[in-house]
Formats: C-alpha cells, structure tokens, sequence
C-alpha cells in the first residue's frame, strides 16, 4: 500500500476541480484526477503531470454506476486506499429553471449529477476510505443553497439566480452532507461541505470574480483537516456559511 496519501477529485479536468488536484499534488500527495470524457481527462493529466504533480487518471461519470463502481476498482488495484474524496463535479443544467417554467428533466438531471452522484461516488469510495488514518470527504456545495442566505435576500431577489435546480440541488447535498456527518460521527472520517466563492469557470461562462484557484482554497482546506477537525459544517474561506 502507497504511502503517499492519495486523493480522488470528481470533475478534475477543468475549472476548480483541476485546481484543486494541482493544489493537493503540490502537497506532495498522488492524485486521481476524475473526469468523464478521456480525451479530457488525458489533456488534464498531462498538465498536471508536467507541473510535478503524480496524477493519475480515473475515467468517472459520477452518473453512471458502472463507470462510479470501475473507478473504485481502479483505485483498489493501485493501492486500496483513498486518503480524500473531493465531490466537485457539478452541472448547472442550463437554462431556464426558474420554478415556473423548469422542464422536471432538467431538475431531475442536475439532481442526478450534484447530488446522488455524489452519494454514489461517496458509497463506492467509503471501503477505500475506512482504510485510512484521518479519511477526509469534501463535497464542493454553493452559498446559493444556503437556506439562511436565501430567506435574507430580498424579496423577488434570489442568492444567485432564482432556480428549481442548481440552488436547490446544493441545499440537497448540504442536507445530505450533515447526514453522512450524522452516519459517521464516531468513525475517523471527517465529511463537510464547502464553497468556492464565484469563480471565472465554464459553469458561469466565465464570469465570476475570484479564480478557480482561489475557489479551490477552501477544499484543500477541508481536505487537511486534522483529525480532531470539524464534521457536518459548511465552510467558505471567510469561516462558516449558514444552512
Ligand atoms: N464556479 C463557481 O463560481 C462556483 C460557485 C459555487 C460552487 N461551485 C461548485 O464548484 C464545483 C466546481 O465547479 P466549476 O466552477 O469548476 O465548474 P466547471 O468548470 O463547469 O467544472 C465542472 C466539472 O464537473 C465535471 N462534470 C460534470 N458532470 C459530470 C459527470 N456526470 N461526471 C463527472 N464529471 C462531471 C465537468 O466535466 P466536463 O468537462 O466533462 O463537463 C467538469 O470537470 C462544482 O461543484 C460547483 O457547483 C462553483
């Protein structure tokens, strides 16, 4: 079993998600970098690579049980340990979602990929997981499904753009993160959520105001927590965000 403390990033070929395997290889630890199309997946190695990171890649569509159950298979043979699993893959769903005209597919579509793919990566790890000292989960979450920042907004005005999907489905994953916290208290894993902050990534066509390296901040944070860390909580690099 390697003694490099080995990570795995969901949706690592672009955006935070790469930052935050460039920020946890430059720690020294060995990386898997997940993504869905290999061609992709491939080009971000390589990147990473030729940066002094020890990547590796693991083809994963955190959708798909079969590719979720192959990339833990990968990761059993190349060790049998998963030191963190970083949940960052996400989906907007495109547009319009605002409740009144969402087409049901699109909710159902972004729910699928923001939250039970993280559920279903998460399951698929845990064995790998347990194997660990100090297993660390971090699920990449959004204040806009901060429940307290929505009800402040003002009337008519939303915590980003008013939506039946991509919000809500991080309010989902914030419940489910507190659940698995709730689960695992006692064990040595550690789960919370955090967020990036808005970043100029593809998710918002490049309009967010901090990097994507900025955004993946607060994820290696949560990735190092010392054992007598934290659990269930939602952290941006200003400290906690409200549910
Ligand atoms: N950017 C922001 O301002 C912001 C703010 C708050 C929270 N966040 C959160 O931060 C995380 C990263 O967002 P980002 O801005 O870096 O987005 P991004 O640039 O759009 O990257 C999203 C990543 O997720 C991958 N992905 C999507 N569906 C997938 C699937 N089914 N299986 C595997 N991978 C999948 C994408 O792969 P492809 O390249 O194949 O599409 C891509 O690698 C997300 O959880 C997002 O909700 C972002």
């Amino acid at each position: 079993m390697s003694e490099r403390t080995t990570a795995l990033v969901t949706g690592a070929n672009k955006g935070i998600g790469y930052e935050i395997a460039a920020g946890l290889g430059a720690l020294g630890w060995s990386v898997g970098v997940g993504a869905r199309d290999p061609e992709r997946l491939e080009e971000a190695v390589g990147k990473l690579r030729a940066a002094g990171v020890e990547a590796f890649g693991v083809p994963l569509d955190v959708t798909d049980d079969a590719s979720v159950a192959a990339a833990a298979q990968l990761l059993r043979e190349r060790g049998g340990r998963l030191d963190v699993l970083v949940n960052n893959a996400a989906i907007t769903g495109g547009r319009p979602q605002e409740p009144t005209v969402a087409d049901p597919g699109l909710v159902r579509d972004v729910v699928e990929t923001n939250v039970i793919g993280v559920i279903r990566v998460t399951n698929a790890m845990l064995p790998l997981l347990r194997r660990s000292a100090s297993p660390r989960i971090v699920n990449m979450s959004s204040s806009v499904g901060s429940m307290t920042r929505q009800a402040a907004a003002g009337p008519g005005e939303g915590q980003g753009p008013i939506s039946a999907a991509y919000g809500p489905s991080k309010t989902f994953l914030n419940a489910v993160t507190m659940q698995y916290a709730k689960e695992l208290h006692g064990s040595n894993i550690l789960i919370n959520a955090g967020c990036p902050g808005y970043c100029a990534t593809d998710l918002n066509g490049f309009r967010g105001h901090r990097t994507a390296g900025q955004g993946a901040q607060i994820a290696i944070r949560l990735a190092t927590l010392p054992d007598d860390g934290p659990s269930g909580r939602f952290f941006d690099d200003d400290g906690e965000v409200p549910w």
